[in-house]
């Protein structure tokens, strides 16, 4: 993937939340996103998702810029599959329906094609004996992959994941991880927000480390866990590190 930042700056009324954000990474297939609580990743990471505009400056994913006009913002919305925090699923309906639905209503599949490509997400991820449960009966790692099922029914060449495992237990985490492993294995591109730093040193080819809604630092993930330049980035890690 091709990720361009450019000076990007969001507020929220007086307050600065992303400050003059710039990167340019080229040929990367997973990017962490990493920092302290409050910095702006998920601020961030829902400018490149579409979600939020940019106040300032531009942002370019695979050399095409992000346009702000309602028409052009839902074609970029339906191209990537975003997997956020909270598990969003529809409560109300199962497992099998919260994919099947968006593939209908949003991307304009045939209820015949929605249905196939539901079908085959979720008995990839084993997930076909869940399939006709709501999520209130579904574990947590159940429900954050049937979120990432979703996310991913339509084969997007981007997804973006904002601590897709911050909610989970330790066993569960592992399961959601490796599912986010095979992801990357099958040559999807990742930007990942998280709070895994073993798991970001392992998968992601960028590192960058974001506070004070700036970028402190990027790099590999060897630089950034083996030799961080940034005080920044020492401070933060000696404090994550640390139990
Ligand atoms: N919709 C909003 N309105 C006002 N302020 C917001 C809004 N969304 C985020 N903020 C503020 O922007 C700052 C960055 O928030 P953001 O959620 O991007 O941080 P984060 O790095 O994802 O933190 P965490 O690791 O806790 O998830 C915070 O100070 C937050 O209070
Ligand atoms: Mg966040």
């Amino acid at each position: 993937m091709k990720l361009s930042l450019q000076n990007v700056v969001k507020r929220f009324g007086t307050h600065t939340v992303i400050d003059r954000a710039s990167l340019e990474l080229d040929g990367v297939h997973c990017l962490a996103l990493i920092g302290p609580s409050g910095g702006g990743k998920s601020t961030l990471l829902r400018i490149i998702a579409g979600l939020e505009y940019p106040n300032e400056g531009r942002v370019e994913l695979n050399g095409r810029a992000i346009e702000y006009d309602d028409e052009a913002l839902l074609r970029h919305r339906r191209s990537i599959g975003t997997v956020f925090q909270a598990f969003n699923l529809f409560p109300h309906l199962t497992a099998f329906q919260n994919i099947v639905l968006p593939l209908e209503k949003v991307h304009g599949r045939t209820k015949a094609e929605a249905r196939e490509l539901a079908e085959g997400t979720l008995r990839r991820f084993q997930l076909l004996d869940h399939a006709y449960k709501k999520p209130a009966e579904l574990s947590g790692g159940q429900r954050q992959r049937v979120a990432i099922a979703r996310a991913i029914a339509i084969k997007p060449q981007v997804v973006l994941l904002d601590e897709p495992t911050s909610a989970l237990d330790p066993e569960m985490t592992a399961e959601v991880l490796e599912l986010i492993e095979e992801l990357k294995g099958e040559g999807r591109d990742l930007i990942l927000v998280t709070h895994e730093m073993g798991f970001a040193r392992r998968l992601a080819d960028q590192v960058a480390l974001l506070a004070n809604g700036t970028i402190a630092e990027i790099g590999p993930p060897e630089q950034i866990f083996g030799a961080p330049k940034s005080e920044v980035t020492k401070g933060f890690l000696s404090r994550v590190l640390k139990y």
